[in-house]
C-alpha cells in the first residue's frame, strides 16, 4: 500500500476531529490535531501554551511561526515515517508552504486532502452543543452524538466540558478567520489535484463511509 500523508480540511465544527478519530482507528497512523496539541499545552502551562492561549480564546489563529515548528518536528519523527493524519494544520497559505517544504526535505509530499464541507449555520448549531472530553479531547454532541452517560466520556470516563472557544461570539470570529485565512487552501490543494470534497452535513457514519472509500482508492 502506498504512503498516506493526509490533511483534513474544513471549517470549525465540520467534523474533522470526529472523523479523524474514526480514520485513525482504521489507518493506525499518527494523528496530529493542532487544536488538541495547543489545548494540551495551555492546560500544562508550557511556553507554547502561554503564547497560544490569548489567540485561541479570541478565535484568532496562533502565529504561523509558533505552530509550524510543532508540526515539522512530529512529521520528521520515526512514528510518522509511513504517513500521518493532520487535523487543523495547515490553516494558512504560509503554513501549507512550510509543510510542503518540510516534506520535500524528506523526499515526501502531501498525498491526499479531504475537505469536509458544511455551511456556517450548521457550524453554529454543532459547536453550540459540542462537549469535549477533558483528558483526551474525544468529541460528543448533546443531540447528534451524545455520550452513553451524560457528562462522561465513553472512552476514558473523564468529564465532558464546553470548550472556551465554543462561546457564540468566538464561534463567529473563528468562522470569519476560516473564510479569510484557511479557505484559500481549497484552491491551493485543488490546483495540485489532491483535494477531495465531501458533504459533511450528513450523518457522521455516512461521512466516515465516504472518507474510507476515498482513502481506500487513494492507497490502492
Ligand atoms: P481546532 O481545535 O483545530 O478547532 P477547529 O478547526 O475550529 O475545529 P473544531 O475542533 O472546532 O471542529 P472539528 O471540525 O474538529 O469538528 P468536531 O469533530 O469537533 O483549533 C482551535 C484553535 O487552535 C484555533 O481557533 C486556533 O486558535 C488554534 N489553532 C489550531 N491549529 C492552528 C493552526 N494550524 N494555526 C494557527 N492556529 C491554530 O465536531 C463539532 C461538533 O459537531 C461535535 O459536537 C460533533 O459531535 C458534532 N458533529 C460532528 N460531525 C457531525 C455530523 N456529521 N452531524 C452532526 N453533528 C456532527
Amino acid at each position: 500500500m502506498s504512503e498516506l500523508n493526509l490533511v483534513l480540511l474544513g471549517p470549525p465544527g465540520s467534523g474533522k476531529g470526529t472523523q479523524g478519530e474514526r480514520l485513525n482507528d482504521d489507518l493506525r497512523l499518527p494523528y496530529y490535531a493542532t487544536g488538541d496539541i495547543l489545548r494540551g499545552a495551555v492546560r500544562d502551562e508550557t511556553e507554547l501554551g502561554k503564547s497560544a492561549k490569548a489567540f485561541m480564546d479570541a478565535g484568532d489563529l496562533v502565529p504561523d511561526e509558533v505552530i509550524v515548528g510543532v508540526i515539522a518536528e512530529r512529521i520528521d519523527s520515526e512514528e510518522a515515517r509511513d504517513g500521518f493524519i493532520l487535523d487543523g494544520f495547515p490553516r494558512t497559505t504560509p503554513q501549507a508552504e512550510a509543510l510542503d517544504a518540510k516534506l520535500a526535505e524528506l523526499g515526501r509530499e502531501v498525498t491526499t486532502v479531504l475537505l469536509i464541507d458544511v455551511s456556517d449555520d450548521e457550524v453554529v448549531r454543532r459547536l453550540g452543543g459540542r462537549r469535549t472530553c477533558e483528558a483526551e479531547g474525544h468529541v460528543y454532541h448533546v443531540e447528534f452524538n451524545p455520550p452513553k452517560q451524560e457528562g462522561v466520556c465513553d472512552i476514558d470516563g473523564s468529564p465532558l466540558i464546553v470548550r472556551d472557544d465554543d462561546k457564540p461570539e468566538v464561534i463567529r470570529k473563528r468562522l470569519a478567520t476560516y473564510h479569510e485565512k484557511t479557505e484559500p487552501l481549497v484552491s491551493y490543494y485543488d490546483g495540485k489535484g489532491i483535494l477531495r470534497r465531501v458533504d459533511g452535513a450528513r450523518d457522521p457514519a455516512e461521512v466516515t463511509e465516504e472518507l474510507r472509500g476515498i482513502l481506500d482508492a487513494a492507497r490502492s
